[in-house]
């Protein structure tokens, strides 16, 4: 059972460490340039997960701070000198102080986005969609979840054209400037990467029982008739510069 209602507790956070794509270099190389990030800049990660963003970009800053309100995600974190795990939500973030950059992966449809984007104390945001979830790319991974499940799969996680529309008012109206820009790249999955990435986005309540997913992972191969899933992400980023 989830402890906070979120639903990334316990095989979730597994999952979600294990089989998530996070962001290659040529993204955070993007990112860093973009938010004009040196190694003696403090960042927040808010919704920081298992670490997808703050590993990486703890490399090129002085300090993350990385914060989640979800314990088991934190608790598969890396400890790292630079990054401080921290349990709390958005609603947090007036307490937690300056930053020269507040970067939210994946996350931001959990939060009060016109909230944040008024009380945090930064001069830089950026709103990160790692490209769109499965069941929207592919019609046979669709299928075999909407079988599965017996509804239709649409949610689009804040990643969707209406979302970032308006995500990028709302950081108007908070009087950011923000700009969209994407970065492409292929990750190759597996067929048990691929239905640990479905995994990682289900709740510990919905999570196939464990005799249940090697069936589950067959009726991908068949669906996709083949054992690798080549996955085109488009990573789109609304920025501010
Ligand atoms: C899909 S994961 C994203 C993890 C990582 N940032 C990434 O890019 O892959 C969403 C995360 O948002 C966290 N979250 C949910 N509600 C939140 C809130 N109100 N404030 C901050 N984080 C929240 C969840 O616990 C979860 O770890």
């Amino acid at each position: 059972m989830s402890t906070t209602g979120l639903g990334f507790s316990g095989e979730v956070a597994d999952y979600y460490a294990k089989f998530r794509p996070g962001y290659p270099p040529l993204v955070i190389d993007a990112l860093v340039q973009r938010l004009g990030l040196t190694s003696g800049h403090r960042v927040l990660d808010l919704g920081c997960g298992t670490g997808q963003l703050a590993v990486p970009l703890s490399k090129h800053v002085e300090r993350v701070l990385a914060v989640d309100p979800e314990p088991d995600m934190l608790a598969r974190a890396p400890r790292l000198p630079n990054v401080e795990w921290r349990i709390g939500s958005d609603a947090d973030v007036p307490s937690l102080g300056r930053f020269d950059a507040v970067v939210v992966g994946q996350a931001l449809h959990w939060m009060d986005h016109e909230r944040l984007f008024r009380e945090a104390d930064t001069a830089k945001f950026a709103i990160i969609a790692n490209g769109t979830p499965l069941w929207r790319q592919h019609p046979a991974i669709r299928k075999v979840l909407e079988e599965w499940f017996g509804r239709p799969m649409t949610a689009g996680c804040g990643t969707d054209a209406v979302a970032r529309q308006r995500y990028a008012t709302a950081l108007q109206a908070a009087g950011y400037t923000p700009h969209e820009w994407t970065v492409g790249y292929t990750h190759e999955h597996t067929i048990e990467e691929l239905a640990g990435s479905l995994f990682s986005a289900m709740s510990p309540e919905t999570l196939p029982s464990p005799q249940d997913r090697p069936l589950f992972r067959e009726e991908l191969r068949k669906a996709l008739c083949a054992d690798t899933y080549t996955e085109p992400i488009t990573v789109t980023v609304i920025s501010t510069p």
